[in-house]
């Protein structure tokens, strides 16, 4: 079996503490069963890293090798041009952008520069799956190397439309360079739709048979992997932990009361204040709810350093402090906002305790998140899913109760029929969404990927 080489921005090696994240959940246990090589930042910020060579360490069947960055680097590459330009533009939230060319610069030099550290560790034998949007220029930077290895690209966000994309002055040229991959994977058909558009628009190559485009004399393979979760071992999780300590200290504090549960990372892509705003929506139209219901919204904080990201989270705060001031009573508030991160397995349990879980991105790639409250519920009593029609996930989880994130009204709405949702229905929504994740895993998703990383290289070859 080919020694399989993983590049992502995240690596979850020993020295680098948790880092969570759907990227680093999703491929965990495929490196673990498989085995292989995992490359990249070490989250480890540090001056003169930029001379050194990868440090390695092994955590059983998989080796860890991954640089330090430089502050300059850390600022430019990741919180700028990664996450204040790729990151709200493939989301479609341009307006969102911090545009400034030094930042595109060094982000092609980090990935020079991974490429240059990558490089001296590979074997002719190899296959090279690189991750996300950190690390566009990749396969290009590889090949400039000389690598000849079979290399795939995936991307866990969404692409937008070749018009949107036009923003960036550099998107012509990174989508040139993800073309030097074989084989190129997206979460779902929009996303490959957008991107072979954007191909052909402005990097001027031609569709080829099935899903694939010619570019430079060579035949690059597209294709839809939508990213799952390990539904069983996650629905264990959830019933194992809805008898834990903090999730029964939440239950009674509930005192009989309905949950809403939002989980996620505090981004301006999750669609946050306009769920506030669905939420006093629906008490100002259905006030026999007050009292009888809570939200609680986990909201990690996340990239602290990006300026949308710290002002989102004071507008949180403002807005989370108004819906309360205006709508609680002395005895009851219908917000609770922690911006912390908290234990996975906590979160299951309380996936488990909640009547509804609220999923209202404005754009997202997949987000598992929804699969997961799926699959911590209890079939005999679920909860009920309300999810944005914009998440990836929306197109395998067509029995939730699907919403715009932008229409107050359609969310309260949809909160309020959740609320109200009979058990039957419950239970024949539920096992609608429980069939359309049950079978499926990371590691399958995986797998198929590498396997089809395989085929089309072939097929690259073949045809040069
Ligand atoms: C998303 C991205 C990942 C990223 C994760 C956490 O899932 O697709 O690439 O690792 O968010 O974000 P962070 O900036 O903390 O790595």
């Amino acid at each position: 079996m080919n020694r399989l080489v993983v590049v992502s921005n995240r690596v979850p090696a020993p020295s680098a503490g948790t880092q969570a994240g759907g990227l680093a959940v999703a491929l965990d246990g495929l490196m673990e069963k498989r085995g292989g090589l995992w490359f990249g930042w070490s989250g480890v910020i540090a001056a003169g890293a930029a001379g050194r060579p990868a440090m390695i360490e092994r955590s059983g069947s998989v080796e860890y090798a991954t640089i330090d960055l430089t502050q300059d680097e850390h600022d430019r590459y990741y919180n700028a041009f990664s996450n204040s330009v790729l990151w709200p533009l493939l989301h479609t939230m341009p307006e969102l952008m911090q545009y400034d060319r030094r930042d595109a610069r060094v982000y092609r030099e980090v990935n020079a520069r991974m490429a240059a550290a990558l490089q001296p560790l590979l074997r002719p034998t190899d296959l090279i799956w690189v991750h996300d949007y950190h690390l566009m220029p990749m396969a290009a930077a590889l090949r400039a190397r000389g690598v000849r290895n079979p290399i795939g690209f995936f991307l866990h966000i969404p692409f937008c439309s070749p018009d949107v994309l036009a923003a960036a002055p550099e998107m012509t040229e990174l989508v040139r360079e993800m073309l030097s991959a074989d084989l190129i994977g997206f979460q779902t058909d929009n996303d490959v739709t957008n991107f072979a558009a954007a191909a052909q628009v402005l990097a001027g190559a031609m569709r080829g048979p099935g899903n694939s485009l010619f570019f430079g004399g060579r035949r690059i393979r597209l294709g839809v992997f939508p990213v799952e979760i390990e539904a069983r071992s996650f629905a264990a999780r959830a019933a194992e932990m809805a008898e834990s300590p903090a999730v029964r200290r939440l239950r009674r504090d509930l005192e009989g009361q309905r949950l809403i549960l939002g989980v996620e990372r505090l981004d301006p892509t999750k669609g946050l204040l306009q769920r506030l705003v669905g939420l006093r929506r629906l008490l100002e139209k259905r006030q026999d709810w007050r009292g009888h219901l809570t939200m609680l919204q986990i909201a990690a904080m996340s990239r602290k350093d990006v300026e949308s990201y710290r002002a989102l989270r004071t507008a949180l705060d403002r807005e989370a402090g108004a819906l309360n001031a205006d709508l609680g009573e002395p005895d009851w508030q219908p917000l609770r906002l922690v911006a912390r991160g908290v234990e996975r397995s906590t979160v299951a349990g309380y996936m488990r305790l909640a009547r509804v879980g609220l999923v209202t991105p404005l754009r997202d790639g997949m987000n598992l998140v929804a699969k997961e409250f799926v699959a911590a519920q209890d079939p005999a009593d679920p909860g009920v899913l309300v999810l944005s029609r914009f998440a990836g996930s929306a197109r395998q989880l067509e029995a939730a109760l699907l919403v715009n994130p932008h229409d107050p009204d359609a969310m309260a709405d949809a909160l309020d029929s959740a609320l109200r949702m009979g058990l039957e229905e419950r239970q024949a929504r539920w096992r609608a969404l429980w069939a359309a994740i049950e079978h499926r895993s990371p590691l399958v998703w995986g797998r198929s990927f590498v396997a089809a990383l395989l085929r089309a290289s072939t097929l690259t070859v073949a045809k040069t």
